[in-house]
């Protein structure tokens, strides 16, 4: 039977808005999540003097990144996902020269990376575009910002060419339905017509990946290049046809943008989703080449839970992806996310009939409620979590799924995306500071470190 490849990537992922604080620190500008409290809540238009932003400081990672990444390097990982801040390297977005400061730190933070062993797999954008993107320019529903991007994945590719291997274009853009400030800086209640404002966006963000794309390859020939999404499951509610039905559909809402991203072209169901919603995309000439030529090299996504699709069910979504309704069969976290390992097989096999190209596992974990005692957490409960899903992925690359790698989200405790807690801890490493912001932030080893060491040093064969 098949097993995982010799040169499986193991390692964590973390986001930089999440972890590195120093939020206007060497020149850096504002950005979307930084007017936020945790993308549940509505984002200010503006950072509000006095108001707590648990990402202004987050885990300080900025200035402790080498020795959290030695204790990463402790468990054995041989890649490490981190985004880089886009206002870091062009503080409003639109500049044409980058922040000297800002690409300084990354080329630290990649060589200290691969001094340690480990291979950057980078997010160019992972709910971070700049804010003066979105004020200015109203976000990604105006395509002057493709040349924006561009711009910045120009200097990026020029700057880390010999460090960063492997690439991802947007943060689960798919989530451009459900979390749209975050995914893609734009407000589309805001706007008399919201589906063509979203879709508007998406359209834009498919050009500028494939251009990027495009640009990657030409530059950085040996590099790989991906798109991301959010992809926890939906099962229908019952066998209700109508649920069978609406899950299907449901479920194409995500995969719309992997089908256009992975295959270079836009499925036939949206025809019929524009017609309805009446939505006419400004597609200018080219844009359909660019996007058939220069397709995504494998698909990372993020997996978290199942939920399930009652027939007529509003939908929505968050950091986990859709919200549903709940399956009985199925124990969840505190947060109400409902563990499933066997849907994590099902998306696995499901993604790759689809797509036949490799896939890569940038984001499962669970996030709890840990308690330190002597100076350690017994996370008896993420053991059970990730040996579960482990098990689950070896039995999808059984089946046959090409599989890059796999990284655990928040190795490290960091702020929560979703609610901009710290309580809502996912680390295999504590770190000492709570949803006020109070703390030492110091580093503690939980349970799970170690066992995490012994299931990559085994490539995936030890999980007692
Ligand atoms: C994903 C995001 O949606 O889920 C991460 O890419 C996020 O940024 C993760 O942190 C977990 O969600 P949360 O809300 O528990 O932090």
């Amino acid at each position: 039977m098949k097993k995982l490849r010799k040169d499986f990537l193991w390692g964590g992922a973390i986001a930089a808005n999440q972890a590195e604080g120093a939020y206007l620190e060497d020149g850096k500008g504002v950005n979307v999540t930084d007017v936020s409290r945790g993308l549940m809540y509505e984002a200010d238009d503006h950072v509000i003097e006095g108001k707590y932003y648990p990402s202004h400081e987050a885990i300080d990672f900025y200035h402790t990144y080498k020795d959290d990444l030695k204790l990463m390097s402790g468990m054995g990982f041989n890649c490490f996902r981190t985004s880089i801040s886009w206002a870091r390297i062009f503080p409003n977005g639109d500049e044409s020269e980058p922040n000297e400061a800002g690409l300084k730190f990354y080329d630290d933070l990649f060589n200290e990376m691969l001094e340690l062993g480990m291979e950057p797999v980078v997010t160019i954008s992972h709910y971070e575009t700049p804010l003066h993107l979105y004020d200015e320019y109203g976000g990604w529903e105006n395509r002057k910002l493709i040349d924006f991007f561009v711009r910045y994945c120009e200097v990026i590719f020029a700057r880390y060419k010999d460090q960063v291997k492997y690439w991802m274009t947007f943060n689960e853009i798919n989530n451009v339905h459900t979390i749209p400030f975050a995914a893609a800086a734009i407000k589309p209640d805001k706007t008399d017509h919201p589906m063509q404002c979203k879709f508007q966006a998406a359209h834009n963000m498919f050009v500028a990946s494939s251009k990027v794309n495009k640009l990657c390859h030409e530059m950085i020939p040996e590099a790989h290049i991906g798109c991301m999404l959010s992809l926890s499951g939906v099962y229908p509610n019952t066998c209700k046809p109508e649920d069978v039905l609406g899950a299907y559909q449901l479920r194409r809402r995500s995969l719309f943008f992997s089908d256009v991203m992975m295959r270079g072209y836009y499925p036939s169901y949206v025809e019929r989703w524009f017609e309805e919603y009446d939505v006419h995309l400004d597609i200018q000439p080219g844009d359909l080449e660019i996007i058939k030529e220069y397709p995504s090299d494998y698909l990372g996504f993020s997996y978290y839970r199942t939920t399930t699709y009652k027939d007529g069910m509003p939908i929505l979504g968050h950091t986990g992806g859709i919200v549903g309704e709940k399956n009985p069969y199925l124990k969840e976290t505190p947060w109400g996310w409902q563990i499933d390992p066997v849907g994590f097989r099902y998306v696995l096999n499901e993604l790759y009939d689809r797509y036949q190209k490799p896939l890569f596992v940038v984001e499962n974990g669970m996030g709890n409620v840990d308690v330190l005692e002597n100076e350690t957490v017994n996370d008896d409960y993420r053991i059970d979590y990730l040996r579960e899903h482990i098990q689950a992925m070896k039995e999808a690359v059984a089946d046959g799924v090409d599989l890059i790698g796999y990284t655990y989200w928040g190795p490290i405790d960091i702020v929560s995306a979703g609610t901009g807690e710290m309580k809502k801890r996912y680390g295999f490493i504590y770190v000492d500071k709570d949803n006020d912001g109070h703390g030492t932030l110091k580093r503690y080893k939980k349970k799970s470190y170690d066992w995490y060491k012994k299931v990559i040093e085994s490539n995936g064969e030890e999980l007692d």
